[in-house]
């Protein structure tokens, strides 16, 4: 039966190719000898003619997206005839950029064995840079990026995550993070760039600009927009809750952003966890159909988040709208075998069938992926290179936000003779970059490639520079002590407050209180630098210590730090969000504006010194 139909459209094809050849022989003859080559035609033209001499397996197979290594066995990319491959945390493709690339060349290959020969997208959450390869450049995360407000470096940023990703093999990133936090006790504050929806947009243009280069370059990857829509305004900040903004505020201060990436020609979209008043994201027709594809005119791919499919209503998720499925974890059958019996009983229409699989051509199209699917290895020499990490230093430096700055301590001098450093962020590359770096919920150790706070500190200074790891071997005699304070990596739910009985809290940690007490008690100048992915509870501490330095996740190039703190640049980062001066003021923090308590944030969204 499968072969029977196998050769059906086999022929079909060869009938097909047929008539497609007379016609250009009549048009040559035609067109007194001029040439219409076939790269003339235009993209929904080719789109129309691929599409239609697909099977219904073959279509459902590009709707699908599979793991590398768990969900699928040896042919299963051909003989499922998959769309796209996603590649998370887990058994990489090896150690070497040599490894990545014959991976994915391996998986190409397989696709283009097809009888259709349809090029795979490889997918990867590279959220702040290749985050995935160790050795890569790590940006800072999008909060750090939000409070430099600086539209072309994020652009910069995202063209070099996209060269690193291409030397890696990949070709889609899930990203940018679109999310307006509402509340900084959701896990995934530090993914977004700002509550601020006019600085979203912005830097959101530049973002996809940068990933995508208009898909004018052989570099170009295709964008993300998520998650859509509501991920960071769910009520208590709860990941995958409900969000109970009204329809008026969801288009105010939640779409804009959408906006924004589909103006820059975004290539995806992918769905929420979250609910919008009581209905789940992956089914809401309204939201994904009439507003994001009829109303905004989005033409790419709607994707879902994890397991969408399964999770979130099965075939309703493909009604309203959804065009491809991540569907991982043993979700690939389920999924095929579901949406193939739902054509057959008409309860998906073939029509949305067309469009979903009509969508992801034509990206593929765009993107150029059936002239060059294979990973570039001219760009093997880019991974990690001086070039790229100069402008991930840049990146960091932009991003501090001094909030104090009391009798002139900073900028520190060069001949300071001897400078305490306290704080095992101060010196860890793991811990400085937060979640989604190596790992999916982050690293606690130094990783390759990657300068710390203390080494910048050090290469600096013409004194003395002590680290005190622990403050428990106090320098006494220092000339001032750098603390450096903050949270340990997490990702999504994990990094959720809850009602503040679980890992994180928005409070510092007592630990981290004590090393700022003891060198405050010892009477010399403190300077505190928060590694943090959202505002904490900072206000005792500012009022105790000289200077204060927000940081967030800088990513790979912590010595950039050095270079502001002793002056060699100045501070140009401003904050992303208002501060809120206690945990308090989170249960009704709704950004610039928004305040509906009586309170005053301890500072406003823009705050930030200078020299
Ligand atoms: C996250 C997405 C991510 C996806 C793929 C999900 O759990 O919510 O942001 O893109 O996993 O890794």
């Amino acid at each position: 039966m499968h072969f029977h139909s196998n050769m059906i459209s086999y022929l079909n094809k060869n009938i097909a190719n047929i008539v497609l050849f007379t016609v250009l022989i009549f048009l040559l003859i035609g067109t007194s000898f001029t040439t219409i080559p076939k790269s003339k035609l235009t993209i929904e033209e080719k789109v129309d003619s691929l599409l239609s001499l697909m099977t219904l397996d073959e279509k459902i197979g590009q709707m699908t997206q599979v793991r590398h290594f768990y969900d699928i066995s040896e042919d299963d990319i051909s003989n499922k005839f998959i769309g796209s491959v996603i590649h998370t945390q887990g058994p990489i493709p090896g150690e070497t950029v040599d490894d990545w690339q014959s991976k994915f060349r391996d998986l190409q290959n397989q696709a283009l064995s097809t009888r259709l020969g349809i090029p795979l997208l490889f997918g990867v959450d590279a959220v702040h840079g290749q985050n995935t390869f160790e050795g890569a450049t790590i940006f800072p995360h999008n909060i750090g990026m939000g409070a430099s407000g600086n539209p072309d470096m994020v652009m910069k940023s995202a063209e070099i995550t996209a060269i690193e990703m291409h030397a890696t093999g990949l070709n889609w990133t899930f990203s940018p993070c679109v999310a307006i936090p509402y509340n900084e006790k959701w896990g995934r504050v530090y993914e977004a760039f700002s509550e601020s929806t006019p600085l979203t947009c912005e830097l959101t243009y530049a973002a996809v600009k940068g990933y995508q280069s208009d898909f004018n370059t052989s570099h170009s990857v295709l964008a993300t927009a998520k998650h859509f829509i509501g991920d960071g305004a769910t009520d208590y900040g709860i990941e995958g809750g409900n969000t109970s903004l009204s329809a008026e505020e969801i288009n105010n201060r939640l779409l804009p952003p959408y906006k924004a990436a589909v103006d820059a020609g975004v290539g995806a979209i992918m769905v929420s966890f979250n609910s919008v008043l009581g209905s789940n994201m992956h089914a809401h027709k309204a939201l994904i159909t009439d507003t994001l594809k009829r109303g905004m005119g989005f033409d790419g791919i709607v994707l879902t988040d994890w397991k969408g499919f399964s999770r979130f209503g099965g075939i309703n998720v493909i009604n309203a709208g959804v065009d491809m499925v991540m569907a991982v974890d043993g979700d690939m059958h389920y999924f095929q075998s579901k949406l193939k019996e739902s054509v057959i009983q008409d309860s998906v229409s073939m029509e949305r069938i067309n469009d979903a699989v009509k969508r992801i051509l034509r990206q593929k199209y765009r993107m150029g992926l059936f002239d060059n699917p294979f990973p570039d290895s001219s760009l093997s020499i880019k991974l990690g290179c001086d070039e790229h990490r100069k402008i991930a230093k840049q990146a960091v430096r932009e991003s501090l936000v001094l909030l104090k700055n009391e009798n002139k301590t900073l900028p520190l001098k060069k001949e300071t003779k001897k400078i305490v450093v306290v704080g095992e962020h101060a010196n860890n590359s793991g811990l400085q970059s937060g979640g989604w770096t190596v790992n999916w919920r982050g690293t606690a150790k130094n990783y390759k490639g990657a300068t710390t706070i203390l080494e910048g500190i050090q290469r600096l200074s013409y004194g003395d520079v002590v680290y005190d790891t622990l403050a428990d071997g106090l320098v006494r005699d220092a000339d001032i002590a750098i603390i450096v304070v903050g949270e340990n990596p997490y990702v999504e739910f994990f990094g959720d407050i809850g009602d503040g009985t679980g890992e994180f809290t928005l409070d510092l940690k007592k630990e981290h209180k004590d090393y700022i007490d003891s060198y405050v008690d010892i009477g010399i100048p403190t300077v505190v630098i928060l590694i943090s992915g959202r505002p904490m509870i900072i206000t005792d501490e500012l009022n105790k210590t000289d200077a204060f330095v927000v940081g967030w996740l800088p990513g790979s190039e912590g010595d950039g730090f050095a270079e502001v703190l002793f002056g060699d640049y100045n501070f140009t980062g401003k904050l992303p969000h208002s501060w809120p001066a206690n945990l308090n003021q989170y249960e009704g923090k709704y950004g610039p504006n928004y305040w509906n308590i009586d309170a005053n944030p301890l500072f406003q969204f823009g705050y930030g010194l200078a020299y």
